[in-house]
């Protein structure tokens, strides 16, 4: 071996070992500083002498930026569930019904954490990451080793010895606390919507299509079941230990229980200890140590007979109910809110609780001043979910639904086939226009600098802005008289007015705030249609042929743009000079493509894929649908069929993205 390759191999190992210190124990050896240093060399080494790179080398944990779609395969092993309970009697039958099965033989419990993460299949050969696998239904799950290569405490190469030559690991593939909060700490920062948990938002992560976005965000993952032909011990307890040895982070709480007397510690304990742990958790997993036992057990079609989890009741609190209050949002949807004493729940003081609707009302028969149980659900605001009625004064009367609106008092009106009300003054009640106004300015929409949420309101109070056309007629004379904002303020505004006129269509048709029309169904109508006097002349059945538009969303659109206020508001945009089309395409056309067939496939976000395909012929390429040798690009987007990924990279058809495509002709 030459001295190059001894020294690319030498840096893997070590680099591998520095990684598996610092996300698997941590406890680093040495300096993020001499780390990079080691990952540089390597680096350099690689793109140096490309016949000695290695898809599982360290380097390529970065994830590409090269979205890929995703390829189903079927599990070896299917992929079952666990039986469940919330009793800890039950688990004590469990504990009897193992010993009734077993004919007295003595056996042991192995007790673990069950993570609220996502499950994941990895199967290994030769020491070797060679497919990592979702749950899917159980039967068959999406390929995702690119993603999962991004985990920098996953060993790609095995480390120790005594694994088998071929074997499966699962594990739970979770988003940490932390940097679950920081995910959604930056959502709510860029206006999109939330995680409601680290499960969800752990799901999410591992079907991205990019993995360098999935890198960035920080996933990590902990195994607990080693499957396989020749596992190196008769015992799942041995085995996660080996599993530990070999590189793997393994649930550090893993103890033996002999007794249901051991069972019962084991729960008390965990219950409460669990709320210290990094990572999010929902329960405990009880599993009959001996493979040998496990085999006398089996399996239902459902979940193995020798394991059982319990899950941790939801974390309640029990607390007084002081109003309800009725909340008008910028739909004009009403929501019901209970306002609480102050209550402590897992961590956070709760003092209002969502009551969904008039429905959820009634069923729970709530009571003015009722003693009301809150929970904390998979949502990010908490909900009452019962009444402790024998706290109940004797004279109180039931929560009403108000029949007016609580802002404008205009009767309210329940939306057909659904539990909420509505009021329907849309262009005069207050909430509705504010709630517009907000919209229009975020900054997924115009992003009008200066304008948040709380001037928008100022400016509402103050009669400067009755809609989102007055935006644009603001003079500096009008907001220096407003005492909150000083000559600077004032300044920032109008410029950050003025800077919106050149949002795109896209985003303006978004934050136009056209029932139903959210930023995906925009991004669609206004590459479909390309400009606003086409769609204001569209009937539902024109709208209805675009892809992804249904019914529903088609009458919203022909309702929005009948309504007179509506009309006069886009002309006032577009005399301000609001963008109201996509740009027509002003690049030079050259040959630059001459004698080039390229396929395109997939989804895009610059343009839409019959742009692409005119910019194609207008630049002297060609277009075809299939892949061959003949092809000289693939040109991928989003969601792109697995079929032609594979066959691009079996023929070696190089492939692009659309930022690549676009400089190419540029
Ligand atoms: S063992 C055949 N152990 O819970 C049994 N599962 O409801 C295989 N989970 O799909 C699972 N922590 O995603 C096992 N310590 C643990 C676990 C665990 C979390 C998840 C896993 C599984 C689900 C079962």
């Amino acid at each position: 071996m030459n001295h190059t390759a001894e020294r690319i191999y030498q840096l893997r190992s070590e680099i591998n070992r520095h990684n598996h210190a610092y996300y698997v124990l941590n406890a680093p050896i040495i300096s993020d500083y001499d780390f990079d240093m080691l990952l540089k060399e390597l680096e350099r080494l690689e793109k140096e002498n490309p016949e000695l790179d290695d898809p599982l080398s360290p380097t390529h944990r970065v994830g590409s930026d090269i979205s890929t779609g995703f390829t189903q395969t079927a599990h070896i092993y299917p992929m079952l569930s666990l039986s469940n309970t919330y009793s800890i009697t039950e688990v004590g039958d469990f504990f009897r019904r193992i010993r009734q099965s077993l004919d007295g033989q003595s056996f042991s419990l192995v007790g673990e954490m069950k993570y609220d993460g996502t499950s994941i299949s990895l199967i290994y050969e030769h020491g070797r990451l060679v497919r990592a696998v979702t749950r899917g239904d159980g039967e068959k799950g999406d390929v995702v080793t690119e993603n999962i290569k991004t985990i920098k405490s996953i060993p790609l190469q095995l480390s120790g010895e005594g694994w088998p030559d071929k074997f499966e690991i699962r594990g739970e593939v979770l988003l940490p606390w932390e940097a679950f909060e920081k995910l959604n700490a930056e959502r709510a920062f860029n206006e999109e919507p939330l995680f409601a948990n680290p499960r969800n938002a752990a799901s999410g992560t591992l079907k991205l299509l990019n993995p360098a976005e999935v890198a960035r965000r920080g996933l990590d993952a902990y195994f607990y079941y080693l499957l396989g032909d020749n596992l190196p011990f008769d015992n799942h307890y041995d085995n996660l230990m080996a599993v530990k040895s070999w590189g793997f982070k393994v649930t550090p709480i893993l103890t033996l229980l002999n007794s249901i007397d051991d069972v019962d510690k084991f729960i008390n304990h965990w219950d409460t200890a669990r709320k210290e742990l990094p990572v999010a958790t929902d329960g405990l997993v009880f599993k009959v140590n001996s493979l040998r036992q496990q085999l006398n057990l089996g399996f239902t079609a459902k979940s193995p007979r020798w394991a059982i989890a319990y899950k941790f009741p939801a974390e309640r609190a029990l607390t007084r109910l002081r109003f309800v209050s009725f909340e008008v949002g910028r739909s004009g949807i009403i929501t019901p809110v209970a306002n609480l004493d102050p209550v402590l729940l897992s961590g956070t003081i709760v003092k209002r609780a969502s009551l969904h609707n008039e429905d959820i009302i009634r069923s729970l028969d709530i009571h003015d001043h009722d003693m009301v149980y809150v929970e904390k659900g998979g949502e990010i605001i908490p909900k009452i979910t019962g009444v402790d009625t024998s706290a109940r004064p004797a004279d109180a009367r039931p929560v009403e639904f108000v029949t007016h609106c609580p802002s404008c008092s205009t009767p309210l009106v329940r939306i057909e086939g659904e539990a909420s009300w509505v009021c329907p003054n849309k262009y005069g009640c207050p909430p509705q226009i504010a709630g517009r106004i907000e919209h229009f300015v975020g900054r997924r929409m115009m992003n009008i600098d200066g304008i948040g949420q709380e001037t928008a309101r100022l400016l509402l109070e103050a009669g400067l802005v009755t809609n989102i056309a007055d935006i644009y007629d603001l003079r500096p004379e009008q907001l220096t008289i407003l005492d909150r904002f000083g000559e600077r303020s004032a300044e920032r505004i109008l410029e950050g007015i003025h800077a919106s006129l050149s949002v795109p269509f896209e985003r303006v048709l978004f934050a136009l705030s056209i029932p139903f029309v959210g930023e995906t169904v925009a991004k669609k109508l206004a590459t479909a249609v390309r400009d606003i006097d086409t769609l204001m002349a569209m009937s539902v059945e024109q709208l209805t042929a675009i892809d992804d538009i249904g019914p529903r969303i088609a009458e919203s659109i022909v309702e929005y743009f009948r309504t007179p206020v509506n009309r006069t508001i886009i002309d006032r945009l577009r005399q301000a000079g609001v963008q109201m089309a996509m740009p027509e395409d002003t690049r030079v056309h050259t040959d630059r493509l001459a004698g080039k067939t390229i396929v395109i496939s997939g989804t895009f976000t610059r343009n839409s894929r019959e742009k692409y395909k005119e910019l194609i012929e207008l630049n002297g390429g060609k277009n075809s649908g299939s892949i061959s040798k003949k092809t000289d690009y693939l040109l991928a987007g989003d969601n792109m069929g697995p079929a032609k990924l594979e066959k691009a990279t079996s023929l070696g058809v190089p492939i692009i993205d659309e930022d690549t495509f676009l400089s190419m002709i540029e």
